[in-house]
């Protein structure tokens, strides 16, 4: 049984991340989902609920298991064995980064294979950045993501607004 592992930092999962789910597991008999910190980033939602809501997203697609980890992810392929890790790639501007990290990986770990699967061209302008952006001035991000994503980020508006009262 070959098993992938797609990494990232999921805050949140979109539309172009189930796109991407659901073409690796053409490819490999299971998908570990890892969700984990990018410490360039700055994070909406906590490790956990990004682990809940990409739960919820992934409930009617078989074969996956989502996880969260930490540390490196060389380390989080060996433990969990899998022959390859996923990434998405959506432009010509994702492929420096994702290059160097790919070549990282294997420096670190020469076993560690990196697949990059397109999404689709609906989904090549979408980011998590983005629909936290578009999320934090009243925009419509429905069309983007999972509707558990729609309602927790509005959730997480509601309580922001509590605080500040
Ligand atoms: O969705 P992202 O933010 O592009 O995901 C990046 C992520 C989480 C996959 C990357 O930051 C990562 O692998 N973090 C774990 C620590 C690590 O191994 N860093 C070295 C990568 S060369």
């Amino acid at each position: 049984m070959k098993t992938a592992l797609f990494p990232g930092s999921f805050d949140p999962v979109t539309n172009g991340h189930l796109d991407v789910i659901k073409r690796a597991l053409l490819l490999f008999d299971k998908l570990i989902v890892a969700v984990s910190v990018n410490n360039t980033k700055s994070g909406l939602f906590s490790l956990e609920e990004r682990k809940q809501l990409l739960i919820r997203a992934c409930k009617d697609i078989p074969n996956i298991e989502v996880i969260c980890f930490e540390g490196l992810l060389v380390q989080a392929v060996q433990k969990y064995n899998a022959a390859a890790v996923i990434r998405g790639l959506r432009a010509i501007s994702d492929f420096e980064y994702e290059f160097q990290m790919a070549m990282m990986n294997r420096e670190l770990n020469k076993a560690c294979e990196t697949i990059f699967l397109m999404p689709s061209p609906e989904y090549s302008f979408l980011s998590s950045r983005m629909i936290k952006e578009i999320a934090s001035f009243g925009g419509d991000i429905s069309t983007f993501v999972p509707t558990v994503v729609v309602d927790a980020i509005r959730q997480k508006a509601l309580n922001r607004k509590k605080i500040n009262e």
